[in-house]
């Protein structure tokens, strides 16, 4: 479902205005967080999709990535977790051994706690957890603090989609998929902390909406705009090659469709490029807004530590919820 329907829906539900609800996702924010102290909030978060990659371990351990990954934007520490499994008996319970491994190993690499779950039966697979997370509220990061003058810090390379449909496919084998898929069942715990410690102004990860989809709900929330530099945004290889190819995923269009006339680009922009621009990812990076001064401590950090393709990608500027694209690098 486009992200746009999706507002329309919850748009119409009614709002619990209660107190303790400080962040909640209708305001944009990756996860619901609950005050339950004045210094401790809960955090709950939950994802699940279909397999984007054939092997099962390793499909459990990207999706359980992705969910553990909302946690990680709001800056909170992910504290126990539940399954969530949609399965076709007819593929043998051994395939749903490995998922559920690759989940349950994920998630001990995260320090969290497997508490249970829930499985139903299913024509196609789905595996994803829900998550509670723990966070000092003073320490929390927002997706809507991002101020004039920052610039955008995006830690993980694009184009999960794209190159998982044409994997589907079949353009592409497993082998060209090695780069992605190591990326997205990679944590993003250690971008986060380095977020927190260098001070970013705002936080969220890039997952379905693309990464044009999560900066316009971030400079959305912060009534800024945002011009972003296509040709500094890492893709994974293959990933151009595979867009001109029309290997888009149909999220894609609704992402750019979702963002509409907020969208502008000076014509500098590799066509291609501009729609990688909207690629639906999962378990992507995280996007943080960090003053200027801050920008190269932080991107040593990253690229010195978890995340070696680190870059910034762009800036924000005054407006009210624009995104400006520039091309440069491939035009
Ligand atoms: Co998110
Ligand atoms: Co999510």
């Amino acid at each position: 479902m486009g992200p746009g329907d999706l507002e329309k829906i919850l748009s119409r539900l009614p709002r619990d205005d209660v107190p303790e609800l400080i962040s909640s996702v209708e305001s944009g924010e990756d996860a619901g967080v609950y005050l339950l102290d004045e210094d401790t909030a809960l955090v709950q978060t939950l994802d699940f999709f279909p397999p984007i990659v054939d092997d099962p371990y390793t499909f459990g351990q990207i999706a359980a990535a992705n969910a553990l990954s909302d946690i990680y934007a709001m800056g909170a520490r992910p504290l126990t977790a539940l399954n969530l499994v949609a399965f076709p008996c007819s593929l043998g319970l051994d395939v749903l051994a490995s998922i559920l491994a690759g989940g349950h190993d994920k998630v001990r690499e995260s320090g969290a706690v497997m508490v249970g779950g829930h499985t139903i039966e299913d024509k196609e697979p789905k595996y994803g957890l829900s998550v509670t997370g723990l966070v000092n509220p003073s320490e929390m990061t927002t997706i809507g603090g991002a101020r004039p003058g920052d610039v955008l810090v995006l830690t993980k390379p694009v184009g999960t989609g794209i190159l998982s449909t044409a994997l589907k496919a079949e353009f592409i084998g497993e082998g060209d998929m090695a780069a992605a898929v190591e990326s997205m069942r990679a944590l993003n715990d250690e971008a986060a902390l380095l977020f927190s410690r260098h001070g970013v102004s705002a936080c969220t990860d890039v997952t379905g909406f693309g990464l044009g989809g999560h900066l316009f709900e971030m400079v959305r929330a912060a009534r800024v705009s945002a011009e972003l530099r296509a040709g500094e945004v890492p893709l994974f290889d293959g990933t151009l090659e595979m867009g001109r190819m029309g290997m888009m995923p149909s999220g894609l269009y609704r992402n750019k469709e979702y963002v509409g006339g907020a969208v502008r680009d000076d014509g500098s922009c590799d066509r291609t490029l501009f729609d990688c621009m909207f690629d639906p990812q999962t378990s992507g990076g995280l996007l943080g807004t960090v003053g200027e001064e801050d920008a190269g401590p932080l991107l040593d950090a990253l690229r010195n530590g978890p995340c070696p393709t680190a870059s910034v990608i762009g800036r924000v500027t005054e407006g009210e919820a624009r995104i400006s694209v520039y091309g440069e690098r491939s035009c």
